[in-house]
């Protein structure tokens, strides 16, 4: 199995980013592939997911995605794990001196320190929700790119200058592919956003990924948890939100292939 590399991206905060991205990586988890987080975001979302509150002095000597992205060298790359066995290479302090790199400096030796991840089948970048240096670092790493969006106008105005910045990378590495959009957080009952979902879809068409993810609240309980949203006890709503978030991975899978 070639090693597919996914940056989860858009550069609006809250879109969904960190909960996709935290789904997927059990999914796939499940599915018996080997699965690596790297979280490029100083909020360290996903980290704290998979990892726990204190997951810096719990996993004691472990990289940091700092040392990816080329601001730190280290004797010995170990790597963090989740109970479940997903590895994680976690967020730190350095990371935001990463904006103060060259980027030519950051763009070859985060690709340098990704040639020594060979043992995984399926890598998983959370990025923050700007498009600095850590973003570029990210995408020039990729294979992929999955970004989700809320149902509002704004969140549809920043999407061009997404896909643009993804393009030009594009240019130099053709192996980068945008996967689509995510539409995510929708509330059914507003015909607003109604609205806004149909505009999505025309102006985009085939990038617009088929199943979209209603705001439920299970699914940041979920994350809060720390287990995918399908692990909660049954009810009505987490069944519903199990289905959809599965439908959404289904499609991030299929599309991969
Ligand atoms: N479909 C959903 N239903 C309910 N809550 C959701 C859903 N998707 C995301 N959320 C919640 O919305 C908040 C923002 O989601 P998340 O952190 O995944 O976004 P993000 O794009 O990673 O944000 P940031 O850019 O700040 O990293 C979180 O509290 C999350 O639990
Ligand atoms: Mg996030």
């Amino acid at each position: 199995m070639t090693q597919k590399v996914i940056s989860y991206l858009n550069q609006k905060g809250g879109v969904g980013k960190s909960t996709i991205l935290f789904h997927h990586a059990h999914y796939a988890n499940e599915m018996g592939k080997k699965v690596l987080v790297c979280d490029f975001d100083t909020q360290g979302n996903a980290s704290t997911a998979l990892l726990g509150d204190d997951y810096q002095e719990e996993q004691f000597g472990t990289v940091g995605a700092g040392w990816l992205l080329g601001k730190q060298n280290v004797d010995e790359v170990k790597i963090a794990t989740s109970k479940n066995g997903i590895s994680v290479i976690h967020a730190d302090e350095s990371l935001l001196d990463v904006e103060d790199m060259d980027i030519d400096d950051v763009v070859s030796l985060t690709g340098k320190n990704f040639e020594l991840l060979t043992d995984f089948d399926l890598v998983l970048i959370d990025c923050p929700p700007t498009v600095g240096k850590r973003v570029i670092g990210a995408l020039y790493a990729s294979t992929n790119v999955v970004s989700p969006i809320e149902p509002r106008k704004f969140a549809i105005d920043g999407l061009a200058s997404l896909i643009h910045t993804i393009m030009a990378v594009r240019d130099d590495r053709p192996e980068l592919n945008f996967e689509g959009v995510v539409i995510n957080r929708v509330n059914s009952r507003s015909p607003q956003q109604k609205r806004n979902v149909a505009l999505i879809r025309e102006s985009l068409g085939k990038q617009v990924f088929l199943s979209e993810l209603v705001e439920r609240e299970p699914i940041s309980d979920a994350v809060e948890e720390g287990v995918p949203v399908w692990s909660l006890r049954k009810s009505g709503s987490v069944t519903a939100a199990a289905r959809e978030m599965k439908a959404v991975l289904k499609e991030i899978e299929w599309r991969l292939s």
